[in-house]
């Protein structure tokens, strides 16, 4: 039986199609929601165009109320039964309540070598600190902002010159590379660190 895969995200959702491009054939997970807290965003179209079923339950209707947003955001995962849960650029902090209702069942995309630099702005941060490497990290979603146990990681140099934009640039094709590859171990049951290249 396929492994069944609900993929949150915020906004173009490049890692979502990488995600969704990479569960055919002989892969062990299928994607069955796509689900965004932002209506109009660039990953809802990708979502419909790749023919996956998407919903919006837009954060901004629930005022400061996190945990109505979260229990419309559960509700929605319940009704499509997923067995394993990705964040691909879904930019709302999940409450250590949310997350213990799908626990060892999240996994997350975060455009650092965690664990340096959690939270936002990691292409700017890695540039302020000096960093020869940069690069990317999924891991598994615990009640710590970006602290589960990393599941894999790919590295790249930093050159002279860059900017957070070139980093992020040059970055987000290797998001795509791991993330899928990641899913796919972690679908089979394969929890180990893999490192890229
Ligand atoms: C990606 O770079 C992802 O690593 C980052 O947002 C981008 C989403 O791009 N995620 C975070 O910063 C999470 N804190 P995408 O929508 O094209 O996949």
């Amino acid at each position: 039986m396929s492994k069944r895969v609900a993929i949150l995200i915020s906004g173009g959702g490049s890692n979502m199609e990488a995600l969704v491009r990479s569960m055919t054939g002989d892969h062990p997970a299928r994607p069955v929601l796509v689900l965004s807290n932002v209506a109009g965003v660039g990953g809802l179209a990708r979502a419909e165009a790749l023919g996956v079923p998407n919903v919006v339950v837009d954060h901004t209707q629930f005022g400061k109320n996190r945990a109505a947003f979260e229990s419309e955001v559960d509700h929605a995962l319940r009704a499509a039964r997923p067995d394993i849960i990705c964040l691909a650029g879904f930019m709302r902090i999940l409450t250590p309540g949310f997350i213990s209702g799908w626990a060892g069942q999240i996994l997350n995309i975060h455009p650092s070598l965690l664990p340096r630099h959690k939270g936002l702005n990691t292409h700017a941060r890695a540039l302020e600190a000096g960093d020869a490497a940069h690069g990317c990290s999924v891991h598994e979603v615990t009640a710590e902002l970006d602290d589960g146990p990393i599941l894999g990681q790919a590295a790249m140099p930093v050159q002279p010159g860059d900017t957070p934009d070139t980093l992020a640039k040059r970055l987000l094709p290797m998001e795509h590379a791991l993330y899928t590859r990641v899913l796919q171990r972690f679908a089979s049951g394969n929890r180990e660190l893999l490192r890229m290249p």
